[in-house]
């Protein structure tokens, strides 16, 4: 064969890509724009219990908390969650993200990495607390993400800040008074406790029921390590207290969660999971 002809069968599928992709990476920026829309107003598809974002077989990992697999399970956790984060009249940990700025993107399909800046708001003390969350999207070929790998970066130290502006409107909501680092600590453990264990009534009851009164509850929460935000995947308190947003969703599913034994959501060995289980497919570790 001539050389000429192989330049220009080699040529071909280079230029056919350049031209296929300069189409595809427009779709997918579009894809996570309207997953962003949706991920701070989430209200439609948890009210639909469904979304045609997600694959069926979703798997996520998210840094603060741990890995979630299935489409059911991640409506819950990326969305469920902060809908009724927004329900609560008591000072919240978590802030709801209103609104978001893509303040990066780097497209390779069928990969997307982002970076976003959520405006998180805590509606208790009308407080606006800024959190980047770097994404790392999968995507099959029906445009649903099939995998991804979330980080919100710093949000420990995030969370370290906000406490003490926190820290006012708790002790009004609890009567209480504080003055050292320690007993903010405290108050802030006494908010959470006294809403897991409110909700645990609420809602696990009967073959759900995971502690037999709600003193029962807030004794063992205060016993336990309670934790920080980056252990909300360990057998900590906090983590309990994450979980316990999904209450009203599946109670025979969740409950656990809140309970004693974690429900294999707040347990030790979820530290190592984390690393050794990348929900990301072959294909993209490959790269
Ligand atoms: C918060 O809501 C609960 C029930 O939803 C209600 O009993 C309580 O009085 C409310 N608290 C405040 C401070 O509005
Ligand atoms: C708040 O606490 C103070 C002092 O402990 C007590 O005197 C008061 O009755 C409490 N108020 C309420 C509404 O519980
Ligand atoms: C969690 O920690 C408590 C207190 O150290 C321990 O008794 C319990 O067995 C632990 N539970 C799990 C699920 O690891």
């Amino acid at each position: 064969m001539n050389f000429s002809v192989i330049r220009f069968l080699g040529l071909c599928p280079v230029l056919l890509s350049i031209f296929v992709q300069a189409l595809e990476i427009a779709d997918y920026e579009n894809a996570l724009v309207e997953f962003m829309d949706s991920f701070v107003d989430p209200t439609e598809i948890v009210e639909a219990g469904d979304t045609p974002l997600f694959a069926d077989d979703i798997v996520g990992r998210v840094d603060v908390t741990t890995t979630f697999e299935g489409k059911e399970l991640n409506i819950e956790y990326v969305y469920g969650l902060f809908v009724n984060l927004e329900k609560y009249n008591t000072t919240q940990i978590l802030g709801k993200p209103k609104a978001f700025t893509v303040q990066s993107l780097i497209v390779q399909p069928p990969i997307v990495y982002a970076s976003v800046i959520l405006d998180g708001l805590y509606p208790t003390i009308d407080y606006h607390l800024p959190c980047q969350l770097d994404l790392t999207l999968d995507y099959n070929d029906k445009m649903q993400i099939q995998s991804y790998d979330a980080v919100f970066r710093r949000y420990p130290q995030a969370i370290q800040y906000v406490t003490p502006k926190l820290g006012p409107a708790i002790a009004k909501e609890l009567n209480k008074t504080y003055s050292t680092a320690t007993e903010l600590k405290a108050l802030l453990a006494q908010r959470v406790i006294v809403d897991t264990c409110t909700e645990h009534e609420q809602y696990c009851v009967g073959d759900n029921k995971q502690y037999e009164s709600y003193q029962a509850c807030a004794g063992y929460l205060s016993s336990i390590e309670f934790g920080e935000i980056w252990g909300a995947g360990l057998n900590t308190t906090i983590c309990r207290y994450i979980h316990k947003y999904m209450l009203s969703y599946r109670p025979d599913v969740h409950c656990a969660h809140v309970g004693p034994s974690g429900g294999d959501m707040c347990s030790r060995t979820r530290l190592r999971g984390y690393y050794q289980h990348l929900p990301i497919q072959e294909d993209f570790r490959l790269r």
